[in-house]
């Protein structure tokens, strides 16, 4: 099922979610709740979905990029990943500026720094522990859902706003200059 994305403005964007008790994670209502989430991200072309955009309040993210949005990004490919009670318990000092976007602030996009690398501890939707590494574009995914998680969206870990732009005028007139 599709579930109505929250926009920016809409409390459930800025409030941090809560943990599920690792009980409650093979619960049917529960795998409904990440199959819909699935569902929702897929329709709406997203790479990632936060479970308070789609206005429940559990820290549980979907990340998935496929093979025809790789291409286009020139990134590798993402399985379908369930990351339940996601945390970055390390992140590399290095950083990395890229292009996002957001379900949840749509037709816009904007320049944002990132650690290139993280170690993430999770659930994975079984409820086994997941405790991995990731790089570049998947890193990038993984803080920016971790974020939504915590309340905060992309705009508030930007260098400023002279970057962000209509995804329509980013494609006719090309980045803009930071
Ligand atoms: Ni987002």
């Amino acid at each position: 099922m599709i579930l109505k994305v929250a926009r920016l403005g809409h409390p459930a964007i800025r409030v941090p979610s809560e943990a599920i008790p690792a009980a409650a994670v093979k619960s049917r209502d529960f795998q409904r709740f990440l199959d819909d989430m699935t569902d929702t991200m897929r329709e709406y072309e997203g790479v990632g979905l936060a479970a308070n955009q789609v206005h429940e309040g559990l820290k549980a993210a979907v990340i998935e990029v496929r093979e025809d949005a790789s291409a286009t990004r020139k990134t590798p490919a993402v399985p379908l990943t369930f990351l339940v009670n996601p945390e970055i318990v390390e992140r590399s000092e290095e950083m990395e500026d890229g292009w996002e976007g957001c379900l949840s602030v749509p037709g816009l996009r904007g320049l944002v720094p990132r650690h290139l690398s993280v170690r993430v501890k999770a659930l994975s939707r079984e409820g086994e522990a997941l405790d991995f590494r990731a790089e570049g574009f998947y890193a990038r995914i993984i803080q920016h859902e971790c974020d939504h998680l915590g309340g905060k969206v992309y705009l508030d870990r930007m260098d400023g706003l002279r970057t962000l732009c209509f995804t329509d005028e980013f494609e006719r007139y090309g980045a803009p200059k930071k």
